[in-house]
């Protein structure tokens, strides 16, 4: 399936197959092809939290309006991002550059974050959006299908999943075989209302 196919063919999928597990070799796949995601300075803030405990899945679904793609979906990730990931450790995100690359780096990723508690919460959203994105195409490309979901209660769920006080959850993405086929496609705007040629017109 090329690019082209993966994403005219994506949908928001809401009923799995809940007998279908992804092989481990698959699992792997798709998450080192998520790994493959920009993310600004390299730095690589999302946490994929893979919920495979069904008694989790339970609770999870329970806390997301019953919505049953939380159990049903061979993968359920619960996409989190690390806000502080810019202040730990940030020379392995530069690891392999030359020197003149790391001295570069390191000091504008602190000077980009420092004292920006908005900005890292942006960034760390921008990220997810992205990974979010290469995740359910990927996914596809694999002959599977995808729901991105935020029908869910955060607070109910970083609790469940332990969520340390420096991370945010983005969304949930729930990845699998689909059973019945997405309705039809609520409708796109037309590109003239989407696209700004320039500047906005005030
Ligand atoms: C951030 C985000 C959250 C969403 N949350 C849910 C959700 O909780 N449950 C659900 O069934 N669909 C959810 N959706 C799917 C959207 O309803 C769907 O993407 C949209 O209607 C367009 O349909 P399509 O993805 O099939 O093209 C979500 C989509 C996004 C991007």
């Amino acid at each position: 399936m090329d690019t082209f196919e993966a994403i005219e063919t994506r949908r928001a999928v809401k009923h799995f197959d809940p007998r279908h597990r992804l092989s481990d070799s698959e699992q792997e796949h798709l998450l080192s092809l998520a790994l493959l995601s920009p993310t600004a300075f390299n730095i690589q803030h999302w946490r994929l939290v893979l919920v495979d405990d069904a008694d989790l899945r339970a609770r999870i679904r329970a806390a997301a309006w019953d919505q049953a793609q939380v159990t049903d979906a061979s993968l359920l990730i619960v996409l989190c991002a690390d806000t502080k990931a810019w202040q730990k450790d940030p020379a392995r995100y530069w690891r392999n550059a030359p020197g003149p690359v790391q001295d570069f780096m390191l000091p504008a990723i602190q000077h980009y974050y420092q004292g920006r508690e908005q900005v890292q919460r942006d960034e760390a959203l921008r990220s997810s959006g992205i990974i979010a994105q290469t995740l359910m195409l990927g996914a596809r490309a694999m002959g599977y299908d995808s729901c991105p979901m935020d029908g869910f209660d955060f607070d109910a769920v970083g609790e469940l999943i332990a969520l340390p006080a420096d991370h945010l959850i983005a969304m949930m993405i729930a990845i699998g075989k689909a059973t019945e086929p997405a309705r039809p496609r609520g409708g796109q705007l037309p590109l003239d209302q989407i696209v700004v040629r320039n500047r906005f017109s005030r």
